[in-house]
């Protein structure tokens, strides 16, 4: 293999990047992000390798999620606290259930570019280039809001560094402590079931704590009930923006991305010889390769050996996204293959976007059941094969919208118009996202052995 440094992804094909207008003003952009501060530190990346690790030797489950695509407009504090919010009572509930540390990851501070299906969007006639996501071009549908803005790529950045500035203060500040499991309770989950379940879940849990503390476990002597570790992700699919933030460890000589913990390699873009595999394999970086029904097992093995070739544990994270009716067939061969080759990767399920379909009033919608039904039958595949479901991908969001039809608030097609406020896919509302969060850990038990408590 060639050597790789953090351009050599220039020499290779590349899809799905904008076509700037003017390449200078990109090309300053990208000097002015070299210069600014990392968004995340070694230090911590190789921290999420490490839990990752502990993922794919079944130890531990990878939560992952957040909005499809974050946008300028409704970038707010209370929209990040609330995405935190819920995937932190989510994570409860996993870990209470599965007894198992969970790996919380949101695809936040970074999650901004998009590939596209189609380069040109026609609407009544008038043909404009696709809307590429928040850092590169307005959703807005005229000529000159279409154009790609290298500008964009630093509000982006600004956009991910606040953003971050939040998390990291939620995840260590005393928000996430676990003392506060009933504060995390959103207004409108109090009437629902998910919401309800939650509620007693949290009464088992703050019973458990006050035993503890009675027993003389305080959070002096266990700091790690006072907060959480909180990683970042999104996909690596604008590269000039990714060069411009990979930084070099001075003790190693060793390569970090440093916009972001983990990043992935999407479905259109992972071709073996590619920009985006060549760039990806570099980096020291969790990394995640969305493998989709057209994937074929020798070439997984190619994409394994390029990504992840000192077969090291926690660095490679395999999302699986081939929709409820593809998964059985599609799945099968791929676990085979990787077993029989004695390769260490994580096993996640993205169970969102094989199952996107038009509704009849023609919104975007997925619906609940086949969202789970994908979630069920990949963990049921795994399992027969002998290997380990490790973790789930969602698009998700804190916010009470009407996206997503489905779960047991019966979310209808006729409600979609409602609070529909999505950049591109639609996202789980925080009640689905909670209740997914049960119906997981119940589909997870049985092979555990764990007896549920009576409820
Ligand atoms: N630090 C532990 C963990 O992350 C326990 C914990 C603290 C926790 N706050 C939490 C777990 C909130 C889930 C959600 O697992
Ligand atoms: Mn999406």
């Amino acid at each position: 293999m060639t050597a790789w440094s953090p351009e050599s992804w220039r020499s290779k094909p590349a899809k799905q990047l904008p076509d700037y207008p003017d390449a200078q003003a990109l090309a300053r952009v990208e000097a002015e992000l070299a210069r600014r501060p990392p968004l995340v530190f070694a230090g911590e990346v190789k921290r999420l390798k490490k839990q990752l690790a502990n993922v794919a030797a079944g130890q531990a489950f990878l939560l992952q999620g957040g909005d499809c695509a974050e946008s300028f407009k409704e970038f707010s504090a209370d929209n990040v606290r609330d995405t935190f919010r819920v995937l932190l009572q989510m994570a409860v509930v996993m870990t209470f259930a599965s007894a198992k540390p969970v790996v919380k990851v949101g695809r936040i501070a970074g999650q901004f570019a998009k590939p596209r299906s189609a380069t040109t969007e026609v609407i009544d006639g008038v043909e404009l280039p696709s809307y590429r996501g928040d850092s590169i071009n307005d959703m807005a549908f005229t000529a000159e809001a279409r154009v790609p803005d290298p500008e964009r790529l630093i509000r982006a950045y600004d956009q991910s560094a606040a953003t971050l500035n939040l998390l990291r203060a939620l995840a260590s500040g005393g928000y996430a402590d676990l003392h506060n499991v009933h504060q995390w309770t959103m207004d409108f989950l109090a009437g629902s079931p998910a919401g309800e379940r939650y509620q007693e879940y949290a009464g088992r849990i703050s019973e458990a704590l006050a035993f503890m503390r009675a027993c003389g476990v305080t959070p002096d002597g266990a700091p790690s009930l006072e907060g959480v570790d909180f990683f970042t992700s999104h996909e690596a699919l604008h590269l000039p923006f990714e060069e411009a933030l990979v930084r070099m460890e001075r003790e190693t000589g060793r390569w970090f991305a440093t916009s972001g913990h983990l990043s992935w390699i999407g479905d259109r873009t992972r071709q073996p010889d590619g920009a985006h595999v060549e760039f990806m394999r570099g980096i020291e970086n969790p990394v995640g390769l969305k493998c989709g029904p057209t994937l074929d097992p020798d070439e997984l093995i190619r994409l394994i050996d390029t990504l992840n070739p000192r077969d090291e544990a926690g660095r490679l994270v395999l999302y699986v996204r081939m929709g409820a009716e593809k998964v059985a067939n599609g799945l099968q061969p791929l676990v085979r293959k990787v077993l029989s080759e004695g390769r260490n990767v994580v096993w996640a399920c993205d169970p969102m976007h094989g199952n996107t379909h038009k509704a009849s009033n023609g919104y975007k919608t997925r619906h609940f059941d086949k969202v789970l039904a994908e979630l069920k039958t990949f963990i049921e595949v795994l399992r027969a094969e002998g290997a380990e479901p490790g973790g789930v991908h969602f698009e998700m969001t804190g916010q009470d919208v009407t996206e997503c039809v489905g779960g047991a608030g019966h979310l209808s097609e006729a409600d979609l118009s409602s609070r529909y406020h999505t950049h591109c896919d639609p996202r789980l509302n925080a009640d689905q996202a909670l209740e997914m969060a049960f119906q997981i850990s119940d589909a997870l038990k049985p092979a555990q052995g764990i007896t549920r408590a009576a409820e």
